[in-house]
């Protein structure tokens, strides 16, 4: 398959700015790529991956995805570009505009990507913020879909941060028809213009996101159990603090035994072994943590090439 016209600019900051069958026709194209029935040629297009945070996972499937569509990427650590601080967001659009196709940023602040996409003239995709991480749970439901071959009526456990990662899994729960079951420590929960988005999301289905404090009752028969890391990058300072208020709310082998028999276990990495989840987890029989981590590079090759129109039938 080859790049024909490249489709209107698209962004991809949230996983709202998909809608359901985008979802959908993204997964196909993601299950397509990894089994080797669809190959996007991108005939050299390329992308500039942004990094003000550290990061393994989205950089190397970023830059290997590309390079695997006849792409090529190029990464900027966070003392080589200096956002918001050198240079404003809306320049380095404009600058990036005219030697890239795509642009990836993951950013301390949202607003940093809301600038660069406000004044980018390609499509800018959301490579983590402190409000969402879209294209983890893009490979995340590829993952669920993978090994259960469907996505709705699934009841979906996230326990912990009502954070990045479950913002996203809150939306992209509410587009495919699954239903969140998110417990976090008071304090912590999901915000609530996410719920509110979540719910509007979710119309008719019935598949709202519910809100536990009890990580057993959101657990509870669930189809998937999955966690994130109680800190996020940026809130090192408040690691002691988080490990004292999210005590009780770690994965491990018994809260596993309170989801349904066929549950899995899931979670974005990197994880902490002994906080968030128990020894051995990752590896746990029922665990999917790097089917999830090998999607990364599938999904987001499927979301680039749809962007850029080298998927017809999903563009
Ligand atoms: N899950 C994830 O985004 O991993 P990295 O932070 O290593 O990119
Ligand atoms: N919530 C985590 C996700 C890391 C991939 C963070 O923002 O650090």
């Amino acid at each position: 398959m080859t790049l024909t016209e490249a489709p209107p600019r698209r962004h991809f900051l949230s996983l709202a700015d998909l809608s359901p069958d985008e979802v959908r026709a993204v997964l196909d194209a993601a299950t397509a790529i990894r089994t080797g029935e669809l190959r996007p040629d991108l005939n050299g297009r390329s992308l500039v991956l942004l990094l003000e945070k550290p990061s393994l996972r989205t950089r190397v499937s970023f830059e290997l995805g590309m390079r695997k569509m006849g792409g090529h990427s190029l990464s900027m650590l966070p003392q080589e570009v200096g956002l918001g601080g050198r240079e404003p967001p809306e320049d380095v659009a404009r600058v990036l505009s005219r030697y890239a196709d795509v642009i990836a940023a993951r950013v301390n602040s949202h607003d940093t990507l809301v600038a660069l996409a406000n004044a980018a003239d390609v499509p800018v995709i959301n490579a983590l913020s402190d409000i969402e991480h879209p294209c983890q749970i893009l490979a995340d439901l590829q993952a669920i879909r993978e090994h259960f071959g469907t996505l709705e009526g699934l009841a979906i456990a996230f326990i912990g941060d009502g954070n990045n990662v479950a913002a996203s899994l809150a939306l992209g729960c509410a587009l495919v028809g699954a239903t969140l079951r998110i417990a976090s420590p008071v304090g912590y929960e999901l915000p609530g213009n996410i719920v509110a988005q979540a719910t509007r999301l979710a119309g008719q289905e019935g598949n709202v996101p519910q809100l536990f404090v009890k990580p057993e009752d959101a657990v509870e028969g669930a189809d998937v159990v999955y966690t994130d890391v109680w800190a996020s990058m940026g809130q090192e300072a408040e690691r002691e603090q988080r490990a004292r208020d999210f005590r009780g709310y770690q994965i491990n082998p018994h809260l596993m035994e309170l989801a349904d028999p066929k549950a899995v276990f899931m979670h974005d990495l990197p994880a902490h072994e002994g906080e968030e989840i128990s020894e051995g987890m990752l590896t746990h029989p029922q665990s999917i943590v790097f089917n999830q981590a090998e999607n990364r590079m599938h999904a987001q090759a499927a979301l680039i090439a749809t962007l850029l129109g080298a998927i017809p039938s999903a563009s």
